[in-house]
């Protein structure tokens, strides 16, 4: 009945983006999906040394051009540079997926300035620049482009028993900038989404092991917790063709913990 191309729609072929926070966890997992699908990827973290080991371990694995980039995300300048390095290296920009992310916390009565604003500053100022800087090169381009932000089911729910307002609040603004930017950019075809994961097995919540089974407790009976590989699909979706009419939209990946 349809005469479509499936496979063309969720293939990464010919495609070029980056993806920050990429030397590890969530970032890396993805970068490998994107580059195992056809991409060409730019590894992008603070970190450069992980940063390189993981671009050359997928390069090596999947056979796909992948470099690495040193950029700290909460400097607009440094995000523009390496959006400027990565079109000398690769030609054009089609994708981007600002991930990087942090957590440090203090109940709310006693978080200092300093602690509140960096969470703020990777999560929600760190995803605009580079967004930014991603959006400006692909209306240069002229051919539109997909920019994917990592939100967190913390945007929709708050998450018991840390606390982690900054956090909350940081990814609660991922998503609604995600929809203003779909708002001003859907006139050069550039589409701006989010995914929300739940909890994620990575070094992120490494030194809060032993919450798992309270986390676990949580959630609908029989569900688990997740691993970077089972948010692949919904990044995968924003990022190919088909998503083509999806923009301002929140995808939240979470093993069913947000429903109940
Ligand atoms: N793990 C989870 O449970 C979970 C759940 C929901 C959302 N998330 C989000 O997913 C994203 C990735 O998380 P993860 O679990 O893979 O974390 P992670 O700690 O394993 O990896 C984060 C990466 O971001 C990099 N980074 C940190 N600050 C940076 C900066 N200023 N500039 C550039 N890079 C920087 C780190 O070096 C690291 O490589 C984050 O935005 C996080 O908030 C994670």
């Amino acid at each position: 009945m349809y005469h479509m191309d499936v496979k063309k729609l969720f293939s990464l072929e010919g495609k070029k983006g980056f993806v920050t926070g990429g030397a590890q966890g969530i970032g890396a997992c993805l970068a490998h999906a994107f580059a195992a699908l056809g991409a060409e990827v730019g590894v992008v973290d603070i970190n450069l040394a992980k940063a390189s080991a993981t671009a050359e371990k997928i390069a090596q694995e999947t056979g796909r051009k992948v470099k690495a980039y040193v950029c700290d995300v909460t400097k607009a300048d440094q995000a523009e540079k390496m959006v400027q390095e990565f079109i000398a290296d690769f030609g054009e920009l089609n994708f981007a997926v600002n991930n990087a992310g942090i957590f440090t916390g203090d109940g709310v009565l006693d978080i200092d300035a300093k602690t509140f604003e960096s969470v703020i500053d990777v999560n929600l100022n760190g995803v605009f620049y580079t967004a930014q800087a991603a959006a400006r090169q692909m209306v240069r381009q002229g051919k539109g482009g997909s920019i994917v932000s990592t939100a967190s089911m913390s945007a929709h729910i708050v998450n018991r028993p840390q606390t982690i307002a900054n956090y909350c609040a940081s990814k609660a603004g991922v998503i609604q900038l995600a929809k203003s930017m779909a708002v001003e950019l859907a006139k050069y075809r550039i589409r701006c989404n989010t995914v929300s994961p739940g909890y994620i097995q990575t070094d992120l919540i490494a030194t809060m092991k032993d919450m798992l089974p309270v986390w676990g407790g949580m959630m609908p009976e029989g569900s688990r917790l997740g691993f970077p590989e089972d948010l692949i699909g919904a990044y995968v979706y924003f990022v190919s063709d088909a998503s083509e009419f999806a923009t301002g939209s929140d995808l939240v990946v979470d093993g069913g913990y947000t429903i109940v």
